[in-house]
């Protein structure tokens, strides 16, 4: 059964389809539909593309030789944001867009340097999000750095594209080997350099040794690695891509096991390599023989254009059913009104066996425009569902309209079962539209899904979820990169206990400095309007009189705060008039305050659109202000199946079970509670209070900062890293973000499954020595993954790093007799005193860790953790105690160049 799992396990993360809608794929050893998109902050700069152009020229031929003949770089899309002027040879985007490019050029808000980054916050061999390059790295020459921007171009692509790490490691840059030497974490260990100290005082400069730090017996903080500038060694590319002779990733070979680097972590002690030609591209792609220069990449520069959207909303006589008619009513009016970009053209249609255009498009820039399409919301539904014919009209609206439909957008809704959508699938893939799709209730066509997919678009799934519509018409917002544009929602109350005669519901929303214009309260009911009292920080009342009803009658009414919101926390209370009970709601959105500080955002997503029972799921939140993480805030993911049952867990960005990186930013955790197939939604709700959130200057999976060469035998420094702080802290916030749909099948009845999943793998265990105890900490794991509490530990240790990893059950076990397995997510410690091992001076010890849950199924091993045990000898002490060589060094350092004084 174990095994089994196992193997289930690893196909769901690697061979079914992938959440982001990249259009990337490989065609004949070529890649074709890169989009590299450049920000609407950055000014205009003919050089940017010319340095485009030139960095993916040279990464093909790179790429090339790395595949060994594999891959290359065939087309190029460069999306130009709207801001710049318009030119004859810019071309409209198809389904290019800003917020699905692979790569993105844009200024940072807050200055953390310009090193280039992917964000990837997947398992190992899952695809990344995006690379990020600044302009400056794209303009300045700064070769010495990180090598020419081809290189770094390939680097960052295969963080992308197929889910490798870095090989270094700057929070743990040294390591004892296996034969008991100090060692620069890297791959491969062919490459030369030399450990040393520079240190820079008052504009003199020096170099020395590096010294060993009695407590953890590696080198001291301030050692660095310098590798020599002329190398015979040709890889690894996830090391240092700089170095003129790398031209390869680490293989099997060559790899780097013992190296405490992300790679080995996430990847369970694989070679980049390894992983690399598991890929779905390499699957696809055997090396072109005859060739050794792949043809030149051809690029088309594709200029954003506003946005073209037709909501194509279901009338069909199913829609009368539990209120879904004024539901979705609700939603379209809030997303025309509050949601939609000013300046987009917006057009309607309505179906059900036929479909009607009820506008054409109109572009939004006053309220007399959106009030224009609200009034042809449907006011009656009847009638069969035909989703093609919807389609079909909405496509007509827009081209009645002068528009193509290539690249525009449609917002599909429906809650009817139709089973001749796949005749107009084809008609879709040609359209150049993109589809998102709104399924509402449980009898929603199975297919439906199908047309987000072949579009990239977004899907979303509403059923008991009052608010659900709301939530997903408020998360189709801006694609432009524009986040002044962009409608976030910060508040929902529903409160799905009904309220009886005379009570009330109160509660208090956060406006915190990044937001405020446009930002409208509006509560929804089901009988009858109750009585709205709002105050603002600063003490100004808005009765129910303020909120406007809405025409169509449909149970909503809306407040717009003139101006900005003002900045704290404003408090509300509704008060049921009603003589029965009913269903209040609450919700508020708005957009950034200023055009150049860019607002908190959160968004989520499932690890995949589809689970194949039993195969775990991962929950990922994300939460950020503008390229920056958010850590510290509470996220909350609630996860609704179809019969409405809820799953509410809280995520962690704790670097344990599911979570790949601690403080990146990026919360997880698995979904495991399987109950029905079906469609789920995932829905969550971000808050920072009590001033926990902290803004992290800190990307990861970014191409290495070279602090310098040696150059025949001198150590040439390249200029320091400039200092940066490395967390800043924030105002209190809330935000709430849908994550769309996910499908389940194969689930077995009712949830039994209880004994499925194991416990998740330790990832982040640690050892020091304290005399002669090792001391362990971990972030327990639970009883289902990450969930629950474990039954129990097996520890086991070993000298020698390949004896624990490859074969685990032979090694010393460790009385674990005392050690009862916390909560998960909880800190756990453990001290032993090794008995079969003589300390002595560079004695090293490997442990590593599983914990078996109470159906006795174990965990995959853990990392294993290194200790070293150092005895400082008398002059080892002196050294330490002593300044004076330092001193008559700094002598030397007034230049950036050094003599190469070390052996
Ligand atoms: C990419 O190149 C291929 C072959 O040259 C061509 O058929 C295809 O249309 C191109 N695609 C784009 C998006 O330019
Ligand atoms: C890159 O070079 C430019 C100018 O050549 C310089 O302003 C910038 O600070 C350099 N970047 C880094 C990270 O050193
Ligand atoms: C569909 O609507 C069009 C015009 O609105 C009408 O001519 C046609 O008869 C309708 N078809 C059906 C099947 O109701
Ligand atoms: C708004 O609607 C409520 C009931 O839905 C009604 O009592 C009230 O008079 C209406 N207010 C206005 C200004 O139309
Ligand atoms: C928000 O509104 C203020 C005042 O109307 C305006 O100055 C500012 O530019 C607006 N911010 C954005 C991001 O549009
Ligand atoms: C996090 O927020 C949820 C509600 O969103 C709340 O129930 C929970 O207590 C909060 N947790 C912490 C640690 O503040
Ligand atoms: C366990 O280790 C011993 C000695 O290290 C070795 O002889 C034996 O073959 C190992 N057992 C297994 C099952 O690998
Ligand atoms: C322990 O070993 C290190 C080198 O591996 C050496 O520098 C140190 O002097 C040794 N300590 C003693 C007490 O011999």
């Amino acid at each position: 059964m174990v095994p089994d799992l196992k193997v289930l396990l690893f196909l769901s993360l690697h061979l079914l389809q992938e959440v982001k809608s990249s259009m990337v794929y490989v065609n004949n050893n070529g890649y074709e539909g890169v989009v590299i998109a450049i920000n609407p902050s950055v000014p205009e700069d003919e050089r940017l593309i010319q340095s485009i152009k030139e960095m993916v020229t040279q990464a093909s031929t790179y790429l090339f030789e790395a595949t060994k003949t594999r891959l290359y770089f065939r087309n190029v899309s460069i999306l130009v944001p709207m801001t710049w002027k318009s030119k004859s040879e810019y071309l409209t985007p198809k389904r290019e867009s800003y917020d699905k490019a692979d790569v993105i050029v844009a200024d940072p808000h807050l200055k953390y340097g310009d090193d280039p980054y992917t964000l990837q916050y997947g398992q190992c061999g899952d695809r990344g999000q995006y690379i990020h390059f600044t302009p400056n790295f794209l303009l300045a020459d700064n070769l010495s750095i990180y090598g020419p921007r081809g290189r770094v171009f390939v680097h960052e692509w295969a963080h992308l594209r197929w889910g490798v790490f870095d090989e270094y490691n700057t929070d743990r840059p040294f390591y004892m080997s296996g034969k008991k030497t100090l060692e620069a974490t890297r791959c491969s260990t062919g490459i030369t350099g030399a450990n040393v100290v520079h240190v820079c005082q008052r504009g003199s400069c020096m170099t020395r040794k590096c010294r060993r730090d009695s407590k953890t017996g590696l080198y001291e903080h301030k050692c660095t690695f310098i590798p020599d500038k002329s190398q015979t060694t040709s890889n690894s590319i996830m090391f240092m891509q700089n170095l003129s002779s790398v031209v390869e990733f680490c293989t099997e070979n060559t790899h780097n096991r013992e190296a405490p680097n992300l790679q080995n972590e996430v990847c369970n002690y694989k070679s980049t390599w390894d992983i690399i030609s598991k890929s779905a591209d390499f699957r696809s792609a055997s090396p072109m023989t005859g060739t050794k220069e792949p043809p030149k990449p051809t690029f088309s520069l594709l200029k954003s254009k506003p946005r073209v959207v037709c909501l194509v909303l279901d009338k069909s006589g199913s829609m009368n059913q539990e209120d879904r008619l004024i539901r979705m009513n609700q939603a379209a009016e809030l997303y025309l009104t509050q949601v939609v970009e000013k300046k987009s053209m917006v057009g309607l249609v309505t179906f059900n066996h036929n479909a009607t255009i009820q506008n054409y498009l109109t572009k939004i820039t006053d309220n007399s425009d959106y009030s224009r399409i609200t009034a042809n919301l449907p006011h009656e539904a009847s009638g069969g569902t035909s989703i093609c014919r919807g389609i079909t009209a909405g496509f007509q609206a827009i081209t009645f309209s002068d528009q193509s439909t290539s690249g525009s957008e449609i917002i599909l809704l429906t809650d009817g079962e139709d089973s001749q959508i796949s005749s107009c699938f084809e008609k879709v893939k040609h359209s150049g539209a993109t589809i998102h799709t709104i399924a509402l209730g449980p009898d929603a066509a199975q297919e439906l899904e199908k047309l987000s997919t072949m579009t990239g678009g977004l899907r979303f799934y509403a059923n008991k979820d009052m608010t659900g519509l709301i939530d997903a018409f408020s998360r189709i917002s801006s694609t432009s990169g524009d986040l002044s544009q962009q409608a976030l929602q910060v508040w929902l109350e529903s409160k799905t206990l009904n309220i009886s005669r005379g009570e009330q519901i109160s509660g208090t929303v956060l406006v915190d400095s990044t937001i405020g214009n446009d930002t409208f309260f509006v509560v929804t009911w089901t009988a009858q309007k109750p009585e709205i009292n709002l105050q603002d920080p600063k003490g100004r009342k808005y009765t129910t009189s303020d909120f406007k009803n809405n025409t169509l009658n449909i149970r909503y009414a809306r407040l717009q705060i003139p101006g900005t919101a003002e900045t704290g926390t404003w408090t509300y209370t509704l008060s049921n008039k009603n003589g029965n009970s009913q269903l209040l709601t609450v919700t508020v959105t708005t957009r950034a305050r200023s055009p150049t500080m860019p607002p908190v955002i959160a968004t989520a997503h499932m690890s995949r659109n589809t689970a194949q029972y039993p195969s775990p799921m991962i929950v990922y939140a994300r939460v950020s202000q503008g390229f920056l993480p958010v850590l510290g805030a509470n996220v909350t993911a609630v996860i609704e199946a179809e019969d409405g049952h809820r799953v509410t867990m809280e995520l962690w960005d704790n670097g344990a079970g599911a979570d790949t990186v601690k403080n990146d930013g990026i919360y997880t955790r698995y979904f495991t509670d399987y109950r029905e197939n079906g469609r789920h939604s995932l829905k969550v709700y971000v808050q920072a209070r009590r001033n926990t959130a902290r803004l992290s200057l800190r990307q990861r999976n970014k191409s290495l900062y070279i602090p310098g060469y040696i150059v025949s035998g001198k150590i040439i420094m390249n200029p320091p890293r400039p200092e940066i702080q490395v967390e800043a802290t924030m105002e209190d916030f809330s935000r709430l973000t849908s994550g769309g749909s996910f499908t389940v099948s194969g689930a077995p009845p009712g949830g039994n499954h209880a004994h499925v999943f194991p416990p998740s793998k330790v990832t982040d265990l640690e050892v020091e020595l304290k005399e002669d105890h090792l001391h362990l900490t971990w972030t327990a794991p639970g009883n289902v993954l990450d969930k629950g509490r474990a039954h129990k530990y097996i520890i086991r240790m070993s000298q020698h790093f390949r004896d624990l990893q490859e074969d685990f059950n032979n090694n010393t076990l460790v009385n674990t007799s005392g050690l009862i397995p916390k909560e998960a997510g909880s800190k756990e410690n453990f001290e032993f005193k090794p008995q079969t091992l003589k300390l002595e001076n560079n004695t090293m010890f490997y442990v590593g860790i599983q914990a078996i849950n109470d159906a006795n199924l174990p965990s995959e091993i853990s990392n294993i953790a290194q200790a070293v045990k150092f005895i400082p000898s008398k002059t080892d002490i002196s050294a330490l105690g002593s300044n004076i060589s330092a001193i008559s060094l700094t002598i030397w350092g007034l230049t950036v160049i050094f003599n190469y004084i070390l052996n």
